[in-house]
């Protein structure tokens, strides 16, 4: 598995075939809360230029409210979107996913890059419903993507060649960190990456709870938990040392922290959290199957 963290996007470095030098075409088909999450990301950071992005929705009131809130171009015709595209974003529910490749798959051509965000859905699911050798990446972003603080996983399918996981990396290198991994471990990811945000909040909240029980305003409360979580994750990731380490740190002989830890693991903090991802990531291989 190899890691990347922001870098140069397509806005910087020129980018898809054809594009020229501010970006490819993208189409986001399904431009739903994580379709936008991406479009909203990729133009706060200068990655796309908003006039070579279209997206597409199920209803035509949603199509128009994308269109006008982030200036670019809005539809409910998936093949006219996917038509002069470089890379088509599939970005629907993974239940749809059969009935969009079924209406777009005979517009693609195998210049055009394909990039799912689809949980649960594999690349070979989607190679066997288009008619030729399409090249596709697989990827699952979360949604920090929106503030450029993203984690994407990304993998490639069998026609997918390393220029193609690199364009995809470009695209995805602007909302955060991306790393290329396995596609066995898409579902793992989906659990951990894609999940773990919501639970993050949730200790978020929870520590911001245990700060206005002993006193503190809420709103100051909630900063400081947020800023300590946000903290702890770049200690871990700029010094890359094991969080046990950086623990042991925080934590002073007979000090308050090792009381608080005490509690933690009497709450089975940990066993609770390794749970949580396990459930997660079972749940993340079945939702194509979804009725
Ligand atoms: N949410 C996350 O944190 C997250 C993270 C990583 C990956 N993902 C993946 O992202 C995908 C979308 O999730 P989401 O949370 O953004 O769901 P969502 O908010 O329900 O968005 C789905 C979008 O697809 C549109 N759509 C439905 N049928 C369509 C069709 N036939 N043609 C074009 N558009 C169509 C819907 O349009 P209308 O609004 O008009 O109904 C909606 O805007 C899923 O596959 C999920 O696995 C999500």
């Amino acid at each position: 598995m190899t890691t990347s963290s922001k870098d140069e996007g397509f806005g910087a470095a020129g980018g898809a075939a054809g594009a020229g030098g501010d970006g490819p075409r993208v189409a986001v088909i399904g431009a739903g809360k994580m379709g936008q999450t991406l479009i909203g990301g990729w133009l706060d950071a200068g990655a796309v230029n908003g006039g070579k992005v279209v997206a597409t929705a199920a209803h035509a009131d949603r199509a128009a409210r994308v269109a006008r809130d982030f200036g670019i171009e809005g539809t409910i015709d998936n093949r006219a979107a996917v038509e002069g595209a470089d890379i088509v974003m599939l970005a629907v529910k993974p239940q749809t996913a059969d009935l969009v490749l079924a209406e777009i798959g005979d517009a693609l051509r195998p210049e055009q890059l394909v990039v799912s965000i689809l949980a649960s859905v594999t690349t070979s699911y989607i190679e066997d419903r288009l008619p030729g050798p399409i090249p596709v990446v697989r990827a699952m972003p979360n949604t920090p993507s929106r503030v450029g603080a993203g984690m994407t996983a990304i993998c490639a399918g069998r026609h997918a060649s390393a220029d193609h996981v690199a364009e995809s990396e470009r695209l995805f290198l602007p909302l955060g960190r991306a790393v290329v991994a396995d596609e066995k471990h898409m579902d793992a990811i989906t659990g951990l990456s894609a999940s773990g945000p919501a639970f993050l909040y949730i200790v978020i909240e929870a520590l911001a709870d245990g700060g206005v029980k002993v006193g503190l305003p809420r709103k100051m409360a909630i900063e400081l938990a947020a800023q300590t979580c946000l903290g702890a994750g770049k200690m871990v990731l700029d010094t890359d040392r094991h969080p046990a380490l950086l623990k042991d740190e925080v934590t002073t002989p007979a000090g308050c922290t090792v009381d608080g830890i005490l509690r933690l693991e009497e709450g089975g903090l940990r066993v609770t959290l390794i749970k949580a991802i396990v459930e997660a990531a079972a749940r993340a291989g079945e939702l194509v199957s979804d009725e």
